[in-house]
């Protein structure tokens, strides 16, 4: 069985939209996917079939349960954990990572340290900046190389001593694309005791998490990002979540995963959350090679029928702008290293400001991103913190016909 785009594009019913007769080119999927009609279906479901409440004795509140518990089930699927209470839901990432901090900031004292980093989107730094600063903590920022675009265990191992108490590190960055080595990440941090934060927002699109192996303490992710709708989840250790102490009104009670879903979750949105995470199961069914029964081998083997694609997509993306000599890939273009980096590519061009370069590609009905995406240190560190880059972000339904698109246009509109 072989990756069949026709396949992947059907099930996307935005593919076949145009405006003023131009097709979509979506290339702005790092700040959100287009979904599947089975996510729709889900989420139309939900709020048809089963909108009510929680915890009464009528079939839509005990159908609603249900939609709730598949969900958890289906994120323990998706991420390897170890059981369905270590799954969190919440609004999004950002939000999920403000209030675990706040949990978090009461097990450290002034004095300890974090260590936060300059790659990472805002999401994964704000909050622990803002904890840092209620708690009398010190901050030390974790630096990447400007040359290879990734980072360099050894300088963490300068950073990480016996009172450094969390590392909050991005899986794959949202700008440069570049990829963490989590579990050197971790075997450091463990020395010191220290838990560690993973942001994998940029990496649940490409590559399947196993938190398991990852060996993090926390791991945080939208389903927005990866072919769902707009909700974050996080993942935590079983023993940090039973241990930490919830912000939650006291009829709540202190179950896992519970005790930190405060309020009415979106229910219609973990109802598609459940089907982004089969739209993956269904990849590997019908376009992989599951290693094993059950949903998450059909998940892993589904990430394995899209990755040559969207690698091939990069290649050609680099290829294309190799020949533009005014053009600079802000990320890793070497080929021996591609495994390294996500199919997420940030360039400049010498003369011509990044939003304009949007603009053009939006008038063609090519969508694009630019700016800082967020990445504030990053861009910080290349000089460029306010106009940022350009950013192209592949998915699994963008097609190499697509690309040579958007690289005719550049070529086209060469200042
Ligand atoms: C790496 C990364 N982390 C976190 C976020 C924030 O996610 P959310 O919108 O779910 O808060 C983003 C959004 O672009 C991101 O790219």
């Amino acid at each position: 069985m072989s990756f069949d785009i026709a396949a992947v594009r059907a099930s996307f019913p935005s593919m076949i939209i145009t405006d003023a007769g131009l097709p979509r080119v979506y290339f702005d999927n790092p700040a959100g996917t287009q979904v599947p009609q089975s996510v729709v279906d889900a989420i139309s479901d939900c709020l048809i079939r089963t909108n009510a409440n929680l915890g009464g004795f009528f079939s839509t509140t005990r159908l609603a349960g249900e939609v709730v518990d598949a969900a958890h089930e289906a994120m323990r699927d998706f991420l390897n954990a170890h059981d369905a209470g270590e799954i969190i839901f919440g609004q999004n990432a950002t939000s999920l990572n403000f209030s675990i901090s706040r949990s978090l900031g009461r097990e450290f004292a002034a004095g300890d340290e974090i260590i936060v980093s300059r790659m990472d989107h805002e999401a994964n730094v704000s909050p622990w900046l803002m904890m840092a600063e209620d708690h009398g903590l010190t901050v030390r920022w974790w630096d990447w190389n400007l040359e290879t675009f990734e980072f360099d265990l050894e300088q963490l191992d300068a950073l990480v001593n016996s009172r450094t108490r969390l590392i909050a590190v991005t899986h794959a960055s949202n700008v440069i694309g570049s990829l963490t080595d989590i579990p050197g990440v971790v075997a450091l941090a463990k020395r010191a005791g220290a838990l560690v934060y993973v942001d994998a927002v940029q990496t649940a699109p490409h590559i399947p998490i196993d938190v398991q192996a990852l060996g993090c303490d926390f791991l945080v992710c939208s389903a927005y990002k990866f072919y769902g709708p707009h909700q974050g989840i996080l993942w935590g250790k079983r023993e940090h979540l039973e241990r930490l102490v919830a912000y939650r009104v006291r009829p709540a009670g202190d179950e896992l995963p519970h005790k930190f879903e405060t309020g009415t979750l979106s229910r219609e949105c973990m109802a598609g959350t459940t089907a982004a995470v089969e739209h993956f199961a269904w990849l590997g069914r019908t376009m992989g090679d599951p290693a094993g029964p059950g949903r998450r081998k059909a998940i892993e083997a589904g990430y394995c029928a899209i990755k040559g694609h969207e690698d091939a997509l990069v290649r050609r993306l680099l290829d294309g702008l190799a020949t533009m000599p005014d053009v600079r890939v802000l990320g890793i273009v070497d080929q021996a290293r591609l495994h390294r980096r996500v199919p997420t590519v940030s360039f400049i061009r010498e003369s011509v400001a990044p939003e304009s370069i949007a603009r053009m590609l939006a008038a063609q009905n090519v969508f694009v991103w630019s700016g800082n995406n967020y990445a504030v240190e990053a861009y910080r560190k290349l000089g460029r913190e306010h106009e940022g880059g350009v950013r192209v972000g592949f998915a699994q339904y963008n097609t190499p016909a697509e690309v040579d698109r958007l690289l005719e246009l550049l070529h086209a509109n060469t200042p």
